[in-house]
């Protein structure tokens, strides 16, 4: 047997495995491959069982390790981390709703949430009622014995509502149906939904968890009976996270707390300075006293300065006015995303509510004035001072 091949041969081979002991790096390697080596099937048929590595779609390192930083900072047994938030969200829905499922949804939720409901579950027979989940009463009174699943955001995007998850968990079990909650806006540095009744909790990690907007990426959390057939159907839908963003969010998140602390607070302070400025018709942030949930956030979250990162204000609503608002901003853009570590705004009729008819969006508050504020980290008194010099555009005639 020849000790050495062609040039050609041994180029595909040399330094194919890395000699030396790996275990123990300082930061987790990516592990760019899309499948592992066995020597002979005893070896595949041992990594089934012991659920180790073989083919990327299945399990990949920084997949995996990602997702036990989720189980442990959601405190659930398993989690799936997925391609997006929205792959998330689908597949944890699709995994859950049997055929003819009976979804009770919060009517304030993410744009896109709301169509995987009405444009993909409705053509396999699964109907979605939508109410106002500020209200319990109204959750009370939606959900019945046929309801399969019950669907909220923790704090909802971008109306900024927040949901009264432990009474909302009590409804949902006490007729048999499953709680999922989105927590992408709060994150678990602010509430942690499993603990207070949820039976799984999804994010777009792509926002606050990873902070930096420069990955996509998504999780579901909870325990091991339900995940096993989110693990299941996350395989064949393909829905799996790549190891690159898989590892960026790992990092990411070990600031997580540091950055959703400060943009918290630095939101809860912004929110009072748009409360008393003239030009803003109405500041939403559950910090505040006018909020309708305020109470509620408070024993939710526990302080104002703890409830979101996110915030929402009317101004006029005269389009020119507003895109000269936007143009006089110098620190703050616009951006089509949120949780990111710089402050930016977005105009949710333009963005994430784009495609709903302008009658059912005004319904729930979604005007032409209504922007959205991600608010970051930095200094608050250069925030304060880029608004306040742009919102001077609506003091001009
Ligand atoms: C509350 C919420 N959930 C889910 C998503 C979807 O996340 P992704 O863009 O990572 O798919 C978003 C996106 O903005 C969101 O705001």
């Amino acid at each position: 047997m020849k000790d050495q091949w062609d040039f050609d041969t041994e180029v595909l081979n040399r330094g194919a495995y890395i000699n030396g002991d790996t275990s123990t790096p300082e930061t987790a390697p990516i592990y760019m491959t899309t499948a592992f080596n066995v020597e002979d099937l005893d070896a595949l048929y041992e990594r089934y069982a012991n659920k180790d590595f073989c083919y990327n779609r299945n399990r990949n390192p920084n997949r995996r390790a990602l997702g036990e930083l989720m189980s442990y900072v959601e405190n659930g047994e398993e989690s799936v981390v997925c391609s997006s938030g929205m792959a998330a969200i689908s597949t944890a829905v699709l995994a859950m709703a049997n055929q003819n499922a009976k979804i009770v949804s919060s009517d304030t939720l993410y744009g896109e949430t709301l169509e995987v409901f009405d444009d993909i579950l409705k053509i396999y027979g699964v109907e979605t009622t939508y109410v106002d989940f500020t209200n319990p009463d109204a959750v009370r009174n939606a959900v019945n014995d046929e309801t399969t699943i019950v669907y909220t955001e923790t704090v909802s995007n971008p109306m900024i509502s927040v949901a009264d998850i432990e009474k909302i968990a009590k409804i949902a079990h006490d007729h048999g149906a499953l709680l999922i909650v989105d927590n992408t806006f709060v994150t678990a540095v602010g509430y942690r939904p499993l603990d207070h009744g949820a039976d799984l909790v999804v994010n777009s990690l792509t926002k606050f968890a990873n902070g930096h907007s420069d990955a996509v990426c998504g999780s579901v959390t909870g325990r091991s009976e339900l995940m096993k057939k989110i693990y299941h159907f996350q395989i064949l839908l393909g829905t799996t996270a790549d190891p690159v963003s898989s590892w960026m969010v790992q990092r990411g998140m070990r600031t997580m707390s540091l950055r959703v602390e400060r943009q918290m607070e630095n939101a809860a302070k912004l929110a009072e300075f748009f409360h008393k400025s003239p030009y803003v018709r109405k500041a939403m942030h559950p910090s505040l006293e006018s909020h309708p949930q305020h109470e509620l956030a408070l024993s939710m979250f526990g302080s104002g300065e703890r409830c979101t990162g996110m915030l929402s204000i009317y101004l006029p609503e005269d389009m020119d006015k507003l895109q000269e608002f936007m143009r006089r901003l110098k620190l703050v853009h616009y951006a089509m995303t949120l949780g990111g570590f710089r402050t930016t705004i977005a105009h949710p009729v333009s963005s994430s509510h784009y495609d709903m008819p302008k009658e059912e969006r005004e319904k729930i508050g979604i005007t032409d004035g209504l922007l959205r504020i991600s608010v970051g980290i930095e200094n608050i008194n250069d925030l304060v001072a880029d608004f306040t010099h742009a919102l001077e555009v609506y003091e001009e005639q």
